[in-house]
């Protein structure tokens, strides 16, 4: 009888510190104890690859960050939101992150429509946005509130025009456009500029819209105009079947494109169609800083692919880790998590050390970085070269 009374005493006391623990979990969360971040990203959808692996670098940052004691003594709660590779999901759950959980800065997205949808919900409520990896202008001309950490289209244009005119020695290029994305078209426009000033000629110009599945009749007029190669500025899941298409019409010149390339389903769905096709992106795990190298094992200890391997970070992974250091750098240096004042430090970042080389915001808001280009090989993706701005 008094072995049962305690143990009984011993359970109820159990319940009665989970549950304790449980409020004071909860009271934290209210009662600011947690720093609160916002993440869009497309985890399911269209482009699914860029918003899982974003997600995946941004939450090993916080965790590291977390792990390390946290930003002005508080832990990092972030709060991530899927928009689902869809217009008009951006504006919706990015209103939720600012109005609902009260987040103080938000990251995301990779996609330039969708940062541009979401940039200005967050410059009307003075919450600093950073865009890991949107790499249109318009994305940060929004306002003063909005950063990003990669290069933009200006110079990725200009980087694949001279690869074309060098590399691929193209004289002729046709140029083959996503209408429905701001990416795609600003892209396409900075690659043709690029590309005619080195002396080159645009001898076709054809458009699609984004989750088009025939792309017959366009590509048949590009191989009409016999060009030496062609550009298609545009995102993986849409530019695999064009390579599958173009190689079923005979059209045989090198296809190149940008970093919406870059998602492992470029090969899963193109297979032999996008063997040796190259594309221009922001970081390869081959170029080997110690930041790097550090962060691809930690990331390979963390993440894994559907078979169970170690997965290797992208382009993506890695700048949505950098974006997440990159907003704790500034609240650490602003000592507060106050809107204006996280914007100014932002601001002020300069020859940050992050995982894809130094950061440093100009008078824009934007990064000036270095691309790499790679090229598909054997199913997988291999460094080229590097190009500095
Ligand atoms: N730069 C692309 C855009 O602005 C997104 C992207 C970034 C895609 C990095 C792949 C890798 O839309």
């Amino acid at each position: 009888m008094k072995k049962w009374c305690a143990l009984f005493l011993v359970a109820l006391g159990l319940v009665l510190i989970s549950t304790g623990c449980n409020k004071s979990a909860e009271q934290t969360a209210a009662d600011g104890k947690v720093i609160k971040v916002g993440e869009f990203a497309s985890l399911t959808g269209k482009e699914a690859t860029f918003g899982i692996s974003s997600h995946e670098g941004t939450l090993l940052a916080i965790e590291e960050l977390n792990n390390a004691g946290g930003v002005l003594g508080k832990k990092l709660d972030l709060i991530t939101e899927d928009d689902l590779s869809k217009a008009g999901e951006p504006a919706t759950v990015v209103n939720k992150l600012i109005s609902r959980d009260g987040v103080v800065g938000v990251l995301g997205e990779v996609a330039s429509s969708r940062s541009l949808e979401a940039a200005p919900i967050c410059q009307q409520a003075q919450v600093p946005m950073i865009s890991p990896s949107s790499t249109n202008p318009k994305v940060t001309e929004t306002g003063d509130y909005i950063f990003r950490v990669c290069f933009i289209d200006p110079f990725q244009g200009t980087v694949m025009a001279n690869f074309a005119t060098k590399t691929l020695k193209a004289k002729k290029v046709a140029v083959f456009t996503d209408v429905k994305s701001d990416y795609s078209k600003g892209l396409a426009k900075f690659f043709k500029e690029g590309f005619t000033k080195a002396g080159g000629q645009i001898v076709a110009e054809l458009d699609y819209n984004g989750g088009d599945k025939d792309f017959k009749a366009e590509l048949t007029a590009i191989k009409a105009a016999n060009p030496d190669a062609v550009f298609v500025p545009g995102y993986y899941t849409d530019v695999a079947l064009i390579c599958i298409q173009a190689k079923q019409l005979g059209l045989t010149v090198p296809l190149f494109g940008g970093d919406g390339w870059e998602s492992d389903q470029l090969v899963k769905i193109g297979q032999d169609a996008v063997e040796g096709t190259y594309f221009s992106t922001h970081y390869a795990p081959d170029v080997a800083t110690e930041k790097s190298k550090n962060f691809v094992a930690a990331y390979q200890k963390r993440w894994k692919n559907s078979d169970g391997s170690p997965k290797l970070p992208d382009a993506m992974a890695a700048l949505g880790y950098d974006s997440a250091m990159i907003l704790a750098d500034a609240m650490k240096r602003a000592g507060t998590t106050d809107g204006p004042k996280v914007r100014d430090a932002l601001a002020a970042t300069k020859d940050f050390e992050g995982v894809t080389g130094k950061t440093t915001i100009n008078e824009k808001r934007d990064a000036t970085k270095s691309a790499v280009i790679l090229q598909v090989k054997g199913g997988t993706f291999h460094f080229v070269e590097t190009v500095n701005p």
